[in-house]
């Protein structure tokens, strides 16, 4: 497979990538033993607008463990769009570090740092999408079930970017994915429209009950995102009838799992007896957050550090 330039959502990716990163990833948790140390001698740029607890570790583990360095660093201390411009951040971390990783709210602002620097920039969450947690999410549907081809996945819940990378992990792969929500939280008819262009099947539903017959995996993320706090119980109401608890699995089939990236909410988007139950995979789920980044960071196309990030 070629090299990855940069990923700020999955469709960066092309099939045989998607693919390419899925199996060293599998091979590599199989065998540690044969990891690489691709890092060796880099040093990575991991900045975070928002909390983190599984990215921000797997990330961390995952530089460390394939021979590079981490940088972690919170934007309080960094002062991004704020301290100094966006296009001066990048190109500055691009003078030191051989990747750049962001957790941002305003997925604007990776677009920009992608365009300014050549270093690969990595989307570690923004408002539009959560591509790692994509690939660690397909990695966990392909060892549980040993294949995504016609593979049905169903999200319950907002149609945030979680879902979104979920569609382009769906288009990639061959997976099927219907997204269910409450009428106004639908996901981005653009999303929607450049993952059928790439051969996707993809649909959107407000009926959770209906959307879930026959799938093979129950999804779900919260309901307020960070950043959407202001809106919580606003949208509390929106979703009732939404939580995907046992009636729901069982609408959904005896052979579905259930997924979600976490934090979870017991109660809101998911019962505990769903999470906390057999049917569920979130702490395999999670722990692959380690196995995909390993795999999507040794395949980065990384560049010695370069004075401002210049493009040759
Ligand atoms: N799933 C996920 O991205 O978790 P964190 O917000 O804890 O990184
Ligand atoms: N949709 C959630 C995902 C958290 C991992 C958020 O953006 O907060």
């Amino acid at each position: 497979m070629s090299l990855v330039r940069r990923l700020l959502e999955l469709d960066d990716l092309d099939r045989a990538q998607f693919t390419g990163l899925l199996d060293h990833a599998e091979a590599w948790k199989r065998d540690p033993a044969s990891l690489p140390h691709a890092l060796a001698g880099t040093s990575v740029a991991m900045l975070f607008q928002k909390p983190s607890a599984r990215t921000r570790i797997s990330t961390e583990v995952a530089v460390t463990d394939l021979g590079g360095h981490a940088v972690v660093l919170r934007n309080e201390e960094v002062g991004i769009g704020g301290r100094e411009s966006v296009e001066d951040v990048a190109r500055t971390l691009a003078g030191y570090c051989g990747v750049i990783m962001a957790r941002v709210f305003d997925h604007a602002v990776l677009e920009t740092m992608a365009l300014t620097v050549a270093t690969p920039v990595v989307n570690l969450l923004s408002d539009r999408a959560h591509p790692c947690q994509g690939l660690a999410d397909y990695l966990t549907i392909r060892e549980h079930f040993g294949s995504l081809d016609g593979r049905r996945i169903t999200y319950v819940g907002d149609g945030n970017n979680v879902a979104a990378s979920l569609a382009f992990g769906a288009a990639l792969s061959g997976a099927e994915l219907t997204v269910a929500t409450p009428p106004g939280y639908e996901l981005d008819p653009d999303v929607v429209a450049r993952a059928r262009n790439l051969g996707g099947v993809v649909e959107r539903s407000h009926d959770p009950h209906e959307a879930v017959r026959g799938a093979d995996v129950v999804y779900t993320d919260v309901w307020t995102s960070m950043g959407q706090e202001a809106e919580q119980e606003l949208r509390r109401t929106a979703f009732q009838g939404f939580c995907v608890d046992t009636a729901l699995m069982a609408a959904a089939g005896p052979g579905a799992v259930f997924m979600h990236c976490l934090p979870a909410h017991r109660g809101e988007e998911v019962s505990a007896e769903v999470i906390d139950g057999p049917a569920s995979l979130v702490w395999e789920q999670a722990a692959n957050r380690m196995h995909s980044v390993r795999s999507l960071l040794a395949s980065l196309d990384v560049r010695p550090p370069t004075p401002g990030g210049r493009r040759t």
